[in-house]
């Protein structure tokens, strides 16, 4: 299985435009050892030349840019990407369908709650109609697996998370089963299972016992602590209300993957405020006594 990261960041990317935390000003004035990282989205394929895109990034047109085996040149319009899966309705996972429109028909597959706000809150799937076809949605249900024509090697068992649902999204407040997802993937030609979950709130033994079969956890990175936007002075937000399970602390993301054998511990869906992206922090060094990676844009892994 070959997992492309095209972009690492949470929401808001990093730099995030308009703001001026001690991350983001330092890596504009360039006093800051660290990588500009575009808006959570991954691909994965079974055989390198097809490809399933995982969240679409309001940055996916320079994510294609980065990565040209997305856009091979097989005829005069092309692209390899065979299928969208979306593991939530959050802006920073789907806005990006606005711009693949001129690839349009598209194979996208979410829950039923997911199209609910793809229809209703955000009309992407209605909006997107006027472009050759738009979005043809492929339900996902709650239970079982399922196997994606462009990339047959592949096999996805959705597993339902409690994250949260977008700010727009009559959920919000009202968490329902669906909402959000994370994905065991298995590589039925031999090769190694991926989980993955940009957004990942709650931990439960069951959640636990999923993760342990995977060989690479590719988990949610958003912040270091709890209330780390409030003590950056760039939101009051916490993360448990936003949905994210900080790094830190008891119970935290990494006292969890301490506990599990993975070969691969990598975070994504990092935010601009989490000091994980210096480099040179204390937080990163922790990071790597404990074996766990912080996923950049660009990086491949294959299993
Ligand atoms: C999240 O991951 O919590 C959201 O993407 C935040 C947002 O929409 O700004
Ligand atoms: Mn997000
Ligand atoms: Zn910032």
């Amino acid at each position: 299985m070959h997992i492309q990261i095209l972009g690492s960041a949470a929401g808001g990317g990093f730099p995030q435009w308009n703001c001026n935390c001690r991350n983001c000003r330092g890596l504009r004035e360039g006093t800051l050892n660290a990588r500009a990282r575009t808006q959570s989205s991954i691909a994965l394929s079974d055989n390198g030349v097809d490809w399933i895109l995982c969240n679409a990034s309001p940055d996916i047109r320079a994510q294609l840019e980065a990565f040209p085996v997305l856009q091979p040149a097989r005829k005069s319009r092309d692209t390899a990407i065979g299928a969208i899966i979306l593991l939530d309705s959050q802006i920073d996972h789907t806005t990006g369908l606005l711009s693949l429109r001129e690839g349009c028909p598209h194979e996208v597959w979410c829950t039923e709650m997911v199209h609910q706000d793809l229809t209703t809150g955000f009309p992407l799937f209605n909006m997107l109609e006027h472009w050759n076809g738009g979005l043809r949605w492929n339900p996902i249900g709650l239970e079982g697996s399922f196997v994606i024509p462009a990339c047959p090697g592949l096999r996805f068992t959705p597993i339902p998370l409690r994250s949260a649902a977008p700010p727009y999204s009559p959920h919000r407040h009202d968490p329902h089963p669906g909402d959000n997802l994370g994905l065991l993937v298995e590589d039925l030609n031999g090769g190694g299972t991926l989980f993955y979950a940009p957004g990942l709130g709650q931990v439960s033994d069951a959640l636990r016992q999923t993760m342990a079969r995977a060989d690479c956890l590719l988990v949610d990175g958003t912040l270091w602590r709890d209330d780390e936007m409030r003590v950056c002075e760039v939101g009051d937000k916490l993360g448990s209300e936003m949905g994210h399970l900080p790094q830190s602390g008891e119970g935290g993301m990494l006292e969890l993957l301490d506990g599990l054998a993975a070969p691969r511990k990598v975070l994504i869906h990092i935010n601009n405020t989490n000091p994980i992206l210096d480099e040179d922090s204390a937080e990163r060094a922790q990071l790597a006594a404990h074996g766990v990676e912080v996923a950049f844009d660009g990086m491949s892994i294959t299993l």
